[in-house]
Parts: structure tokens; sequence; C-alpha cells
């Protein structure tokens, strides 16, 4: 890539999956394989341009009134990928953190997140959030309740270390793929000044290459932050 500004923070609504495998007469469980995959594939392939946090929507509180067929195989690769498949994840070398209600889990899944949350602990070069079950007003309705039952008023620094992203700078580039244009509850308070770019391309069929077109997007923006250039 040419000389750029990178982001930060990039963090990714991974949308498509369904309907890139319905156009190849296969079942959505099999796009969403072959999405972890590209998730794996896209992610490591931020870390290595540079950028120090990728998260992910892997899932939202309201895909949990999917069919119970297509969560069981949602819950499966979750499993996977925090079991056997665990190395997949360890080997981007990066602190590996999940955001989201995961009681819904099975309890030995939860426990496997929580052993690949510990050995991934030290590595202090990057940060992968995973939001499972995760969704934004859930999460600002949290985080006002805690500051109710703390009985003390907030401030915004003080609100922001209530969220599950607490100590975690806001996402500077959003990326969803999919075609639709829309955050869907995904980090409505941290969003405020993040870049947002939408992509065509269904999430199994986002290439590195597309990855890059995203960040030299990016990086020819003006993020004024409200103030005017130069203030
Ligand atoms: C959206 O596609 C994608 C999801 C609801 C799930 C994304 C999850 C993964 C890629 C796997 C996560 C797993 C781990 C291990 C973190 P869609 O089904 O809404 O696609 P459609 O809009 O075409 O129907």
């Amino acid at each position: 890539m040419r000389r750029i500004k990178l982001p930060v923070h990039i963090a990714f609504i991974m949308d498509g999956n369904g309907r890139w495998a319905k156009r190849r007469f296969r079942p959505r469980g099999y796009g969403h394989k072959m999405g972890v995959q590209n998730m794996t594939k896209i992610c490591s392939h931020a870390f290595k341009l540079g950028v120090r946090i990728v998260t992910v929507y892997a899932l939202s509180t309201e895909n949990l009134s999917r069919p119970k067929e297509e969560l069981d195989e949602l819950f499966e690769l979750i499993r996977l990928y925090f079991g056997k498949k665990r190395d997949k994840l360890i080997e981007m070398q990066v602190k590996i953190n999940v955001l989201g209600d995961i009681s819904v889990l099975p309890e030995d899944v939860q426990n496997d997140i929580l052993e690949v949350t510990e050995e991934t602990a030290n590595y202090s070069e990057g940060l992968f959030n995973i939001c499972i079950n995760y969704g934004a007003r859930q999460e600002i309705v949290r985080a006002v309740n805690a500051a109710v039952s703390y009985g003390r008023f907030v401030d915004e620094a003080s609100f922001k270390d209530l969220l599950s992203t607490a100590g975690v700078p806001d996402p500077d580039l959003i990326i969803r793929t999919g075609g639709e244009v829309r955050l869907s509850n995904f980090l409505l308070y941290q969003a405020a000044y993040s870049e947002l770019y939408f992509s065509k391309k269904m999430w199994p069929e986002f290439s590195r290459r597309d990855l890059e077109r995203a960040i030299e997007n990016y990086s020819a923006r003006d993020r004024r932050f409200g103030n005017v250039k130069g203030g």
C-alpha cells in the first residue's frame, strides 16, 4: 500500500454470510463457516498492516432470535474456534477479549473463552475484541444502571469506563460488508466520530485487498471531529 494514515482501531460488521452461501446453493451454516475463516484472514492482515485494535461483531443480541438450527451452527463455530481451533486465534499474537453477554453459551464454551482470553492476556502489541451476544443499546442501559447503583453522576470519561470497551479507544473506522448501510446496534456510543465504510461484497468474499482499499479510502478522509480544518 502507498503511504497512508492507518486507523488505530477498525471494527467490522461481517454481514452477508447467508446470502453468499445461498448464491452458491449452499446452506447458511456454510456461509458462517467460511465467514469465520475470512475473519481470521482479514483480521490477521489488519494487524500485519499495523492496525492495533480490531473489533468484530460475531453475534448480535438480536441474532439470538434466529432459528435454532442456525444458532446451533453459530454456537458450534464459536465452540470450535475457542476450542480445537483456538490456535487460529492465538497465532495472531494479540490479546483476545470477548465483549457481550456470553452467559447464553454452553458452560464449556464459556470456559474455553476464558482460557483463550487468559492465554493471550500478555500480548500487548494488538487487541482483538470479539463481540458475542453484544448489543449497544443493552450495553448503554447496563452502564447507566451501573452508574445509578453506584449513586453517582457520570461525565463522558467516567461513562466510557462503564462500557464493555472501557480503556479502548473508539473505532476510527467501521467497515460493514454485505451492502446494507446501517450500524445494527453495534458500538453506538463509541461510533460517534467513527468513519463508516460500506462494501457491497459479502463477508466471506471480502479480501485483503478490499481491506487495503477501505483503509486507503479512510486515509484520504478529513476528520474534523466537529471542529474546523486546522482548528
Ligand atoms: C451476518 O451474516 C453474520 C453473522 C450473523 C454471524 C457472523 C459470525 C461469524 C463470521 C462467526 C463468528 C464466530 C466466531 C468464532 C467468532 P448474515 O447471516 O446476516 O448474512 P445475510 O445478511 O446474507 O443473511
